[in-house]
């Protein structure tokens, strides 16, 4: 039977209802689409008993803070922000392994959540898992593909209940449910955003300023690759962002020669993220994305187009 986000939404509401009783509740939003879409339901089941968080990790794309803040304040959502950059970046510079940062970051937005806990006297966790979150994540006979931060990366003492009204949905689903919540047309259609952010789009070990390229260039990716498509010159792709490879490769400038880091490109077209295949981005458009990205991203000196298809790959590099 095909998906009814109308009654989807009643039976979540009730759900939530019932897991929050009469305690109260947080949610965090991450500009991301599944968080804005558990955060709409959560406020209306128990909006007396719920506080929404923005939590600043300093792994956020360029400008996401401010746009997540005008967002909520144009729908009404009193939204606290958290500043923890430091305390994500200096836990995870130096990391290099994919499993270990997810775990170290699903490990600290949960003590972010506790601390404010504490004050608030918040008993449930409402958070926006989906279902390839916890298919990849492994367990009940299947493999770890990778540890979604709020799946596998959730410490084993966590000091609060969790509440997943999306568990069951796919990506297009959740979309749909925003829509039927009315959320605003560029929140439940926006592109998804893993939950570690630019954490995993520096492939292996976390420095500053690999983060700030990262950042950077899927900038760049994101506001071409939104202008040939509004221009015609392509379809607009399911996800398209820009890591940070663990190479620094040769190159020229004037006489000079330089050691710069090596940025990968990379556009899927998908439905629901578990399998994808890459997008035929028009040389034109590529050509602009790799100029803009060696002009005027500080320390990037070479860009590649990533085309394999998932499987065997999957979508983010780690
Ligand atoms: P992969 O890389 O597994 O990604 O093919 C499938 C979809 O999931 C997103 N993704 C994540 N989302 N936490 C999330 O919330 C994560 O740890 C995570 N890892 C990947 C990815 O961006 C793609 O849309």
């Amino acid at each position: 039977m095909a998906f009814n986000p109308e009654k989807f939404i009643e039976e979540a509401v009730r759900e939530i209802k019932e897991k929050v009783g009469d305690k109260k509740a947080i949610t965090a939003v991450s500009g991301g689409v599944d968080s804005m879409v558990a955060a709409g339901l959560a406020a209306r089941a128990i909006p007396n008993q719920l506080t929404t968080l923005f939590v600043d990790t300093g792994f956020m794309r360029k400008g996401e803070t401010e746009a997540v803040l005008d967002a909520a304040k144009k729908e009404g959502v009193p939204l606290e922000v958290i500043d923890a950059k430091e305390k994500f970046l200096s836990k995870l510079e130096g990391v290099s392994e994919p499993e270990e940062k997810r775990k170290l970051i699903g490990e600290l937005f949960i003590r972010v959540f506790e601390e404010h806990a504490k004050g608030s006297g918040a008993e449930v966790l409402i958070q926006g898992t989906i279902a390839p979150d916890w298919i990849e994540s492994g367990g009940m006979g299947r493999d770890t593909i990778k540890s979604h931060h709020n799946v596998g990366g959730l410490p084993k003492d966590m000091g609060l209940e969790l509440c997943e009204p999306l568990r069951e949905l796919y990506k297009h689903e959740v979309r749909m449910v925003g829509k039927e919540l009315g959320l605003p047309k560029h929140v439940f259609e926006r592109q998804p955003f893993p939950g570690p952010a630019l954490a995993i789009r520096v492939v292996g070990e976390i420095t500053r300023e690999k983060v700030e390229i990262a950042r950077e260039a899927c900038a760049i990716v994101e506001e071409e690759i939104d202008l040939a498509s509004e221009k015609g010159e392509m379809e607009r792709p399911w996800q398209y962002f820009a890591a940070v490879l663990p190479a620094k490769t040769v190159g020229v400038a004037g006489d000079e020669r330089i050691y710069k880091h090596t940025v990968v490109v990379r556009a899927v077209g998908s439905l629901d993220g578990m399998t994808a295949n890459f997008s035929e981005i028009p040389h034109e458009v590529l050509g602009r994305i790799s100029t803009r990205i060696t002009n005027e991203v500080r320390g990037a000196g070479r860009v590649l187009y990533d085309i394999t298809n998932k499987p065997p790959s999957t979508i983010e590099m780690e």
